[in-house]
């Protein structure tokens, strides 16, 4: 029999974050100021951000020590489980040995208190009293509220509104961990009073719930903002995820020849994927291991967006990154991916997937929320819905094997439970989800509102 559930003693969870910038083969482009187009110089952050966290931003070393304190509140849920899949390759027939590594053990329920945690530490001792965030599908949002619950910090989270009104436990969740949980666009601020001026029944997204939140920090000593995703930052906080799978792939004798992970900012998929990534580029890999990464059909990013500078948000207020990019005015669809649903991608994720060392695919609801219900079947977890796109992607990749009758190590991101999206299962079960797929006109119409900027000159 398998092992089922690899178990990492407490004592071998990695004490340093590892930084992929250091093994790039490519340096990654500058930040741009989203006035003057002119590389960012640390400064400007220091209205939104903590030095500390600007430092990790730019930072070159391949480790950074993760502070004791953070160690200390990471062990509550750290190390996670690696699990085999077994009754699911049983289900699907195939020589295939599927892996996951399950996120959804922390107390929010996703990767996301991976940074939450660190994020409010750093801001704690820069003397912050309160940090303003956005959230999507509210597992940010959540993670958020309860790493400032435990270091004594406010929070303020403006939650995309479809989200608020689709997931309304989420909301429940942040406010017992006590946070305050405002629907956006709201008339907290310019940003959002001018998107509900021109659209009084939009349903928000991503772009413009950061408008929110920057604007919001900005406006306020004693605040600042934090991000859940995209960041260089976010991404290397999140690397103790991989790091943690390839210490259990060694117990067990094994290394993925796929590691595959859902999308949306590309912070579970840095997590997971960087440090085998690591490996690969500093030739120490045991194998030639692919990457995919995976989004919805309805929010393109990797696969029908541009590689170019591009605003983080709908109000132009954070600074210009080069990324996967469908224009910062895009709209995504209503899906039930709350967290998916974002127009750009990680800088990071983006060069890497740019230069060749990343596979991106998309799948509409329909066939993610399949593969879903198999894994619920089978493995008995029920994945939130960002998730599953990762167990399609690693479904197809197990039936491939079987196909092609070869053996694969398939290991794949469960960056979430879904235990507070049972009305996105309910459509689901009663047909009702559409299977959105980004129109080429809309796409054409959000591109060409992005910013025409040559490449920046560095002295
Ligand atoms: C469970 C879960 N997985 C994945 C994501 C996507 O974010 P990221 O790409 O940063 O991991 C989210 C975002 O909210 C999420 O809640």
């Amino acid at each position: 029999m398998p092992d089922r559930r690899i178990h990492l003693p407490g004592e071998k969870m990695p004490t340093a974050w590892y930084n992929i910038m250091a093994d790039m083969p490519n340096p990654p482009s500058p930040y741009l100021h989203p006035g003057t187009q002119e590389p960012l110089t640390p400064d400007a952050l220091t209205p939104i951000f903590p030095m500390s966290l600007i430092e990790q931003e730019v930072a070159t070393a391949r480790w950074i020590d993760i502070p004791g304190e953070v160690l200390d509140v990471l062990r509550q849920f750290r190390p996670s489980p690696l699990h085999r899949a077994v009754r699911l390759e049983r289900a699907l027939g195939t020589p295939a040995r599927i892996y996951y590594k399950y996120e959804g053990v922390s107390p929010a329920g996703s990767h996301k208190p991976n940074t939450a945690i660190p994020q409010a530490w750093y801001n704690k001792q820069a003397g912050i009293k309160r940090l303003a965030t956005e959230t999507g599908a509210g597992q940010w949002g959540s993670a958020l509220s309860l790493a400032c619950q435990w270091f004594g910090l406010e929070c303020t989270v403006y939650m995309v509104k479809v989200s608020y009104q689709q997931k309304p436990y989420r909301k429940a969740m942040m406010r017992l961990w006590g946070g305050e949980v405002i629907p956006s666009p709201s008339d907290r601020t310019n940003a959002g009073r001018a998107i509900l001026a021109a659209h009084p029944d939009s349903p928000g997204s991503l772009g413009i719930a950061i408008s929110e939140a920057v604007e919001d920090a900005a406006g306020r000593t004693d605040t600042n903002y934090a991000l859940g995703s995209v960041l260089n930052h976010v991404l290397m906080h999140q690397t103790i995820i991989g790091m943690e799978a390839i210490e259990q792939f060694d117990q067990v004798g094994e290394y993925p020849d796929v590691v595959i992970a859902c999308c949306g900012g590309g912070s579970n998929f840095g997590g997971l994927a960087f440090p085998f990534i690591g490996q690969k580029l500093r030739g120490e890999a045991k194998k030639a291991t692919r990457f995919i990464g995976v989004e919805p059909a309805a929010c393109p990013t990797m696969t029908r967006g541009e590689y170019r500078y591009d605003y983080g948000d709908v109000a132009k207020f954070t600074p210009l990154a080069k990324m996967h990019t469908l224009g910062h005015n895009f709209m995504p669809a209503g899906i039930h991916a709350g967290g998916l649903r974002y127009h750009g991608m990680s800088p990071l994720v983006s060069q890497l997937v740019h230069e060749g060392h990343i596979e991106a695919v998309a799948y509409p609801q329909n066939p993610v929320f399949q593969a879903a219900e198999l894994f619920a079947k089978t493995e008995g977890l029920v994945p939130a819905p960002e998730s599953s796109h990762a167990i399609r992607a690693a479904i197809d990749e197990a039936l491939k094997a079987k196909e092609e009758n070869r053996e694969a190590v398939i290991v794949f991101g469960l960056s979430g439970h879904g235990f507070l999206d049972m009305g996105a299962y309910e459509n689901y079960l009663d047909g009702k989800l559409d299977d959105f797929a980004l129109p080429e006109n809309e796409l054409r119409a959000a591109l060409d509102e992005l910013p025409v900027i040559g490449e920046p000159v560095i002295a």
